[in-house]
C-alpha cells in the first residue's frame, strides 16, 4: 500500500484557488494555481477539474477568483453564465454558481448592488464543506452494502478526485475499508478518457483498497462469471423521476444488471438531483470532440479523418436503479414521490 495522501481535488487557500491537474494523473501530481476566472472555464472544459461535484465546488470559487473588494450584481451574472457554459451535463455546476448568484442577489436587495467578494467567497467555502459532509454520510449510507468478501464493480471516477473527500459512489468503499471489511472493486477503464484506469485504479490503490482493472467491453464477462455483488457509480444529474445521466457507458452496465440480477447503486449528493428535470430525454449530452476516440492516450489510433459520435454521458432509465444513495439515506422506487421528499423548501440543496 502506497501511504502518500491524495492530494485534494480543489483547494482554496490565502484566496486563491488551487486545482489538481487531472488529466496528467496517475503519472504527475501537479497542481496549478487558478488566478483568472479564464484558467477556471478552462480546467473545467479540459477535464483538469472533473466530476459533477468538484466541477461544481471549482466554479462557485472560480466566480470570485481574481476580484478584489466588491463586484457588481451584473458583473457577477456574465461570470455565472460564463461558468455555466463550460459543461452542461452535471447540474452541480449551475447549482453551485447559482446558489452564490441568489445569495448575492439577496445581499444587495438589502445593502447595495456592489456586493463583498469575501461574502461571496464564504459562500463558496460553505458549498465546499457541504459536499465533504455530504460524501461521509454517503459513506455511512453506502456501508452496510459492503458486505464481507463482496465483489464490486464501478464505471468512471466518483471519488475523492471527483468531489471535495472520499467521492460519491467511492464512499462506501472508503468507509467499509475504514471498518476494516475486505471487499474487491473491479474498475471499468472508462474510454475514450480512462478515469477508471488512471483516477480510480490510482485512488483505490494508494488507500490500500484491493481493485483489478477491466476493459469496459470486459464488464459482461466478469458478471456472467458470477464475480460481481453489486455496482456503484456516481451522477452527473438525476432527473425527477429517477433517471441518472453519468458517464458514458453507465447505461450499458445498468442493463447488463438487469439481465444477471445484480443491484445497480447510484451514489450522489442533493445537489446532483435536479426536480427542474422532469426526466432524462430533457437532460443535455454533452459532446466531446472526435479526439478524444480517435486517439488512446498520446498515440493516433484511428486515422485523423475518422467520423466520430462521442457523447460523454448516457442516460439509464430509473427502473434499472435498485436505489440512490444521498446524504439523507437510500432512496428506492418509487422515485418521482421519494426525491422530491428529500427537498425541504428551507433546505440549500433546493434548486
Ligand atoms: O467527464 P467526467 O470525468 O467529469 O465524468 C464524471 C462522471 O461521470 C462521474 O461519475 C460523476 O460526475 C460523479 S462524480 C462524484
Amino acid at each position: 500500500m502506497n501511504s502518500k495522501p491524495l492530494p485534494k481535488s480543489v483547494l482554496w487557500q490565502d484566496d486563491k484557488l488551487y486545482l489538481l491537474d487531472q488529466t496528467k494523473l496517475p503519472h504527475v501530481e501537479e497542481i496549478f494555481c487558478c488566478e483568472q476566472i479564464e484558467s477556471v472555464h478552462e480546467a473545467i472544459c479540459a477535464l483538469r477539474v472533473r466530476g459533477a461535484p468538484a466541477i461544481g465546488i471549482a466554479a462557485a470559487y472560480g466566480l470570485v477568483v481574481g476580484l478584489t473588494e466588491h463586484v457588481s450584481l451584473s458583473a457577477l451574472r456574465e461570470r455565472v453564465d460564463y461558468l455555466v457554459g463550460a459543461r452542461p451535463t452535471a447540474v452541480n455546476l449551475a447549482w453551485a454558481v447559482e446558489r452564490v448568484y441568489r445569495y448575492a442577489a439577496a445581499w444587495a436587495e438589502k445593502h447595495d448592488d456592489q456586493i463583498p467578494v469575501a461574502l461571496l467567497c464564504d459562500e463558496a467555502k460553505l458549498i465546499h464543506s457541504e459536499d465533504a459532509a455530504s460524501c461521509r454520510n454517503i459513506g455511512l449510507h453506502g456501508l452496510p452494502l459492503i458486505t464481507a468478501n463482496s465483489n464490486w464493480l464501478t464505471h468512471c471516477n466518483a471519488g475523492a478526485l471527483a468531489v471535495s473527500e472520499l467521492g460519491t459512489a467511492l464512499a462506501p468503499f472508503y468507509t467499509a475499508a475504514d471498518s476494516g471489511v475486505q471487499f474487491h472493486v473491479y474498475v471499468d477503464e472508462t474510454r475514450p478518457l480512462l478515469q477508471g484506469a488512471r483516477l480510480t485504479s490510482f485512488e483505490l490503490g494508494r488507500a490500500g483498497i484491493l481493485n483489478t482493472l477491466i476493459c469496459d467491453n470486459a464488464a459482461a464477462h466478469v458478471m456472467s462469471l458470477g464475480k460481481v455483488d453489486g455496482v456503484i457509480v456516481g451522477a452527473d444529474r438525476i432527473a425527477a423521476n429517477g433517471d441518472v445521466a453519468n458517464k458514458i457507458g453507465t447505461l450499458g452496465l445498468a442493463i447488463l444488471c438487469g439481465y444477471y440480477d445484480i443491484p445497480f447503486y447510484v451514489a450522489a449528493p442533493t445537489s446532483t438531483i435536479d426536480l427542474d428535470t422532469t426526466d432524462g430525454k430533457q437532460i443535455l449530452i454533452e459532446e466531446r470532440s472526435a479526439h478524444e476516440v480517435t486517439t488512446f492516450g498520446a498515440a493516433q489510433v484511428a486515422s485523423l479523418d475518422t467520423k466520430v459520435f462521442n457523447p460523454a454521458f448516457d442516460v439509464t432509465p430509473s427502473h434499472l436503479v435498485k436505489g440512490i444513495i444521498t446524504e439523507q439515506g437510500m432512496t428506492t422506487a418509487p422515485f418521482e414521490q421519494n426525491l422530491g421528499l428529500l427537498f425541504d423548501v428551507n433546505s440549500s440543496t433546493t434548486h
